[in-house]
């Protein structure tokens, strides 16, 4: 879009979660930053998708908004059919074991007054959740995760960043919750530790069965881990795709941009390169936001949003003039 739309969204039964026309907004000093704009996504049982866009898209404001932290200031988030927008703090409290997130930053996330045993059951302490309290639990976890139980006396500082992202996974995986929402869970670590730390999501998903949302900014990090993959820009969402499809034939031009910008990277027919700034989301631009650094703008991509439209079966775009699919 950069645009809008819900025409994209699925009507089927193993939908977990649905954002519907989800605004969020924040007011500052200078104005208002529209943060995430109109936003529509679903995520089914069992699948990843991935979000990615340029550094201020909205990414973390749309995950966290899934959550309900801040609440949208409008728009619907539905669980398991339910609206936790409606939702007051005692009902969304248990809910929220649920929807558990995992952060960039894996040192600073963790309480480094904490022992790694306290850190990793802290949340059936506060939250209770489904799952069951026991020692077993712990250490079944920590072995899981890839860190020795014997090692649960440990504060976090005498951890490496990838041990202490293995043990915010296990932190998250304790309350056994249907969601993990990983907002850029490798872009601190070292490229090597990255691959290991995608392993392991990977090896959780299936062995606990959770479904993930997985932002970042890096297309080749959401390439490998996705199903589906949505891209975004200045709050909006540009393409959505089966992960293969969208990197086979990327269709709008802010896509086609990004993956040109991956080294090695293949994109079919004539590139497009990614030029200007990044403009102010208190004054975002009229029409298609994109159309200030896009190639093929047109007077009409500034008067009107453009809506998600179907290009193949499952690949939706948000583009008057989209690239032709090759
Ligand atoms: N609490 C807040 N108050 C004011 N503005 C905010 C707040 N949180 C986010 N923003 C703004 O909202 C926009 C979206 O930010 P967000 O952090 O969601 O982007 P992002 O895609 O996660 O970026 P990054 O890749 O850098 O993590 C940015 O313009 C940001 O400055
Ligand atoms: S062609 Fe127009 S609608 Fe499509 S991305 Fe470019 S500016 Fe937006
Ligand atoms: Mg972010």
């Amino acid at each position: 879009m950069a645009g809008s739309g819900t025409a994209h969204l699925r009507d089927d039964p193993d939908v977990l979660i649905r954002v519907e026309n989800m605004v969020v907004e924040f007011s500052i000093p200078g104005g208002t930053v529209h943060a995430v704009s109109d936003v529509s996504f679903d995520l089914v049982e069992g699948e990843t998708l991935g979000i990615v866009g340029e550094s201020g898209c909205g990414k973390s404001t749309t995950a966290r908004a899934v959550i309900q932290l801040p609440k949208p200031t409008s728009g619907t988030v539905s669980y398991q059919g339910r609206d936790l927008t409606a939702l007051g703090n005692e009902e969304m409290r248990k809910i929220r074991p649920d929807v558990q997130m995992i952060f960039q930053d894996p040192i600073s996330s963790l309480n480094p007054r904490r022992t790694v045993h306290d850190i990793i059951s802290e949340g059936l302490r506060v939250w209770g959740g489904r799952g069951v309290w026991s020692e077993e639990r712990i250490e079944e976890l920590m072995e899981a995760v890839g860190i020795d139980p014997r090692y649960s006396e440990r504060k976090p500082h005498q951890f490496s960043g990838g041990q202490c992202q293995r043990i915010s996974i296990a932190r998250a995986l304790v309350l056994d919750p249907k969601v993990i929402i990983c907002d850029e869970p490798v872009s601190a670590l070292d490229v090597s530790v990255q691959a290991q730390i995608l392993n392991l999501l990977e090896d959780m998903k299936e062995r606990y069965g959770v479904s993930l949302i997985f932002i970042s900014h890096d297309l080749s990090v959401v390439k490998n881990v996705s199903d589906r993959v949505m891209v975004m820009y200045m709050g909006k969402v540009c393409e959505i795709a089966q992960s293969d499809e969208l990197f086979d034939h990327p269709v709008h031009h802010y896509t086609r941009a990004l993956m040109s910008a991956i080294p090695g990277a293949q994109v079919t027919g004539q590139a497009d390169l990614l030029e200007g700034e990044l403009p102010s989301a208190i004054e975002p631009p009229s029409g298609c936001r994109f159309r200030t650094r896009c190639p093929k703008a047109t007077e009409h991509c500034r008067v009107e949003e453009p809506q998600v439209r179907e290009v193949s079966p499952g690949h939706w775009v948000a583009c008057h003039f989209p690239h032709e699919r090759d």
